[in-house]
C-alpha cells in the first residue's frame, strides 16, 4: 500500500511528510563543482530564465514530473525560487540549478531533503537539449558525497517510476541499489498508473563504491 497515491494540491503525501522534517544540523555549500558541471545554489533572479528552461522541455517534464501538470507562470517559478531559497537558508531542503564551467545557461534542476529520520532523498531533472551527455550522473554524485560528508543521514535514496528508464539510469550507473517497489504509486497526468523503483546507497557502501566512480 502507498501513502504517496493521494496528494493535497497536487502535493504528494510524501512531500509533506518531507516539509515537516526537522533541519539538518548543518547547510550544504552553495557551490558544489565537479569536472564538468557545476551546483549553484538559487539566486533570487533565476526564476525567468528557469521558467523558460522548464518551459522549453515541458513534454519531457510533464510525462515524468507530478509538478508539470502543466507550464508553469513566472510567477509559480518565482515562488518555487523563493521558497527553495528560504528552504536552503533554513537547512531543509538543498536545490542547485545545474551549469557548466563554460556557461551560466541553467540546464537543469537537482535537490535533496530529509527523508524519514535517517536517509535523504535526490530528485532532479534536466532540459532536454542536454540529455544524454552524463551531465545528471555527475551532477548526482557531487550531490551524494556532500550529503554523505555533511548531513546527518545513512544512506541517499532516488525514486523514479519504474518506466522512467533515463531517470533510473543516473542511480544504477552511481552504484545504487534497487530496494523495493512501490505498486501503484501515482497516477501520471495521461491517467496511467505508475509504479515506483526505490534506489538506495548507504555511506558505507558509497565509501567503498566511490573508489570505483571517481570518473565518470
Ligand atoms: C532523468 C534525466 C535527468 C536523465 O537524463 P540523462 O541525460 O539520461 O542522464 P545523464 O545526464 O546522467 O546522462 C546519461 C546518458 O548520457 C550518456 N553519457 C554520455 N557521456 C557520459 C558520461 N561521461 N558519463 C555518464 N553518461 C554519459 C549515458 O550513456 C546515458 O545515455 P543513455 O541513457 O542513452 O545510456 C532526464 O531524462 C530528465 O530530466 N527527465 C525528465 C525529468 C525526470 O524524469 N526526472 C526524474 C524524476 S525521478
Amino acid at each position: 500500500m502507498s501513502v504517496n497515491s493521494k496528494s493535497v494540491l497536487g502535493v504528494s503525501w510524501r512531500r509533506l511528510v518531507g516539509r515537516r522534517a526537522v533541519p539538518f544540523p548543518v547547510a550544504l555549500p552553495r557551490l558544489l563543482v565537479g569536472p564538468r558541471v557545476r551546483l549553484r545554489a538559487f539566486e533570487p533572479d533565476d526564476a525567468p530564465e528557469a521558467n523558460a528552461a522548464i518551459r522549453q522541455s515541458m513534454p519531457q517534464l510533464h510525462r515524468w514530473l507530478p509538478w508539470a501538470a502543466r507550464e508553469p507562470s513566472l510567477r509559480a517559478t518565482r515562488r518555487f525560487v523563493r521558497t527553495m531559497r528560504r528552504r536552503f537558508r533554513d537547512r531543509r531542503e538543498f536545490h542547485y540549478f545545474l551549469t557548466t564551467h563554460d556557461s551560466p545557461a541553467i540546464m537543469g534542476c537537482i535537490g535533496v531533503w530529509r527523508r524519514g529520520s535517517d536517509a535523504a532523498e535526490i530528485g532532479y531533472w534536466l532540459g532536454t537539449a542536454h540529455i544524454g551527455h552524463g551531465t545528471m550522473t555527475e551532477a548526482a554524485l557531487l550531490l551524494t558525497d556532500a550529503a554523505f560528508d555533511l548531513l546527518d543521514i545513512s544512506c541517499v535514496e532516488i525514486y523514479c517510476a519504474q518506466d522512467n528508464v533515463k531517470s533510473r539510469g543516473v542511480p544504477m550507473r552511481l552504484g545504487f541499489t534497487c530496494t523495493g517497489r512501490v505498486e501503484n504509486d501515482r497516477i501520471d497526468h495521461q491517467g496511467r498508473m505508475l509504479h515506483t523503483l526505490i534506489y538506495a546507497m548507504n555511506r558505507e557502501q558509497w565509501g567503498n563504491h566511490r573508489r570505483g566512480v571517481n570518473s565518470i
